[in-house]
């Protein structure tokens, strides 16, 4: 071994031991001729100190140091001397005072710098080697794999067996699109990299396996943001023989396990709560509520079918009235107030009416004239106004009301993007619609191989918007960690949902005709669910992107600033492949206009 100990690893018990570490110089420094060197390595940082008198050699090698040269030290471990003790190191009792110092590799000057300071995102990216040493990644990439261990370990435990499918696939029904990789066997035909494992491992439940995970890579070719990569990682699991029930037990077993090795254990108490998609967009407007943003949306339309105000009763009657109240939002400046109504606004509603509980409990509005006593009684007692509350109230469509006040729910809750506030807020939502309006009809929310709920089968070709999916999202503050269903296994009633999403017959012999062939003999009852490892450990790490927990991401503009990537083939090889690329592509690589 090169090296004795670690950088982080010795205490007062090791005094008087001989060591030899290895690490970076993290800082060099001069006191009065005694030179001090902090060596840090992935477990931490350890003083080294060089007496220009005991050891005048080693000291002249030990002036030549700078920063992030790697370092092989030899020495004895020592007290630090009184006064001089760092209570904010592991190591902070203890130096190591050097016999011998051998620069292993010297470094140039850094192109950014290792501290906390903030840098230019492209920056990092492009030197991501470097930027990997900073305290933050070091800690993150930890945590990740301690959270991958975890989940792993809890998966094992529950009798899964972790099996990998092919990353050569043809394309799978996941609704993003795909990337493709040309044949060199095939000239003209493409492979697609999965964007999930889900045909395969419906697959693997027709071959026998009752209980399947995988920690697996996918890809998918949409556009980058805070939470989304090209290419991600996830927990997939999918098991035969069960409900609903069991798959949010299983999930919640690794996902609580990965809570726990993350800190963040107290916060995790199963069973989490479950919500309907209905009531999850009634109450909060959303599917991803972030239940630590205050209270629940109200629906107050009973209490002005009869106003005098016309607003109300027209939207009562035709669609809502709904309200929210911010607990102790009423100290906002009327200009503020106005400003929540231009919001209201984009965000799409035809206004916002805002109300204030005054001391006494009277309600201060710009409408308050034009509704009751009883009325403006109605709204605080439903809302549970408080005196020092801002009551929001917004008039329209039904959805409309609960997606602006949702939205502004959540924009009054955490200010620019700042976190809502310490805490993790986790719920199943249930029950999500089968299907969403598409171009061409009805068009599945989740995958078209999720079950319809039992109860709505008549309505699949009626009324196929009201129809609900058994299928669930496991939600974390707002964030969808993860999402599954219980699969469809019965062969006409896959028919009728293809029917109803009017997949023509060979559109689905083509993309999925292989796995409806499976499927013809013997297919076991089956679910499943996948988790974003990547979203899981950001939340956990309480960071605002999943590129921070990503050893080498890509860039929003799905770019690799380290190694270049995306970048053009030679000639030969789109050849080998049978492509060729446009005149006008051609042109753009050569720096030219397309004419
Ligand atoms: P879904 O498409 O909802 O379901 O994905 C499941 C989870 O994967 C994560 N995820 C992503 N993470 C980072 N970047 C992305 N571009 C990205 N896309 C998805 C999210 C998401 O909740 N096969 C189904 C699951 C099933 O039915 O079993 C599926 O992949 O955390």
């Amino acid at each position: 071994m090169m090296r004795t100990h670690t950088c982080g690893e010795l205490r007062v018990q090791d005094v008087d031991v001989q060591v030899t570490l290895c690490g970076w110089a993290d800082r060099v420094r001069d006191h009065g001729g005694v030179l001090f060197i902090d060596l840090r390595d992935t477990h931490g940082v350890t003083q080294v100190v060089v007496h220009p008198e005991d050891t005048p050699s080693v000291f002249a090698i030990g002036e030549t140091v700078r920063a992030e040269w790697v370092l092989s030290v030899a020495g004895k471990v020592a007290h630090r001397p009184d006064g001089t003790v760092n209570p904010d190191l592991h190591t902070g009792e203890i130096e190591v005072v050097a016999a011998a110092l051998e620069p292993l590799s010297k470094a140039d000057a850094l192109p950014l710098p290792l501290d906390d300071s903030p840098v230019d995102e492209r920056l990092r990216l492009t030197h991501r080697s470097l930027d990997l040493r900073r305290e933050r990644l070091q800690q993150n990439l930890q945590l990740r794999a301690r959270i991958v261990s975890s989940i792993r370990q809890a998966m094992e435990s529950q009798d899964f067996t972790e099996i990998e499918t092919p990353t050569l696939i043809r394309s799978t029904p996941e609704g993003a699109r795909d990337f493709i990789v040309p044949s060199r066997l095939s000239p003209g035909s493409c492979y697609a990299l999965p964007q999930s494992p889900q045909i395969y491992k419906q697959l693997l439940m027709v071959g026998g396996f009752d209980r399947y995970y995988q920690i697996a890579r996918c890809w998918r070719d949409e556009d980058a943001r805070a939470d989304r990569q090209l290419e991600f990682t996830q927990l997939d699991l999918e098991a035969s023989f069960c409900h609903e029930e069991d798959v949010y037990q299983w999930v919640e077993k690794a996902v609580g396990a990965a809570f726990e090795v993350g800190g963040r254990g107290a916060h995790f108490t199963p069973p989490l709560p479950r919500l309907t998609w209905h009531d999850a967009i009634r109450l909060y407007g959303t599917d991803k509520p972030d239940l630590r943003a205050g209270a629940p949306i109200e629906d107050l339309s009973s209490l002005f079918l009869e106003t005098e105000f016309q607003a109300f009763a027209a939207a009562a009657h035709k669609g809502a009235v709904r309200g929210w109240r911010a607990c102790g939002g009423g100290s906002r400046s009327r200009k503020e107030l106005d400003l929540l109504t231009v919001r209201a606004k984009e965000l799409g509603a035809q206004g916002l009416v805002w109300m204030v509980v005054e001391a006494d409990r009277k309600l201060r509005s710009p409408i308050a004239k034009f509704l009751s006593e009883a009325e403006l009684a109605g709204v605080r007692n439903q809302l549970h106004g408080d005196p020092g509350d801002l009551l929001l109230l917004v008039a329209d469509e039904a959805r409309v009301c609960s997606e602006v006040l949702g939205a502004l729910r959540v924009e009054i809750a955490a200010p620019r993007g700042h976190a809502v506030e310490d805490g993790m807020a986790l719920l199943w939502v249930t029950e999500f619609p089968m299907f969403e309006p598409g171009e061409n009809g009805p068009t599945p929310l989740h995958h078209p191989f999720t079950a319809p709920h039992p109860d709505d089968l008549e309505k699949m070709q009626t009324a196929p918007f009201e129809v609900r999916s058994r299928a669930y999202d496991l939600v974390v503050n707002g964030v969808e960690l993860g999402s599954g269903s219980i699969r469809i296994h019965d062969r006409d009633l896959q028919e009728r949902v293809f029917a109803a999403i009017g997949m023509p017959a060979d559109e689905i012999a083509s993309r999925f005709g292989f796995l409806l062939h499976a499927f013809r003999f013997g297919v076991p009852p089956h679910g499943g669910f996948a988790c974003g490892i990547d979203r899981l450990a950001m939340v956990l790490a309480d960071e605002p992107s999943i590129r921070e927990l990503i050893a080498f991401p890509k860039t929003q503009s799905g770019a690799d600033p380290l190694s270049g990537a995306p970048a053009p083939v030679t000639v030969q090889q789109l050849d080998d492949v049978g492509l060729l690329l446009s005149p006008e592509v051609r042109a753009q690589l050569a720096g030219k206009t397309a004419t």
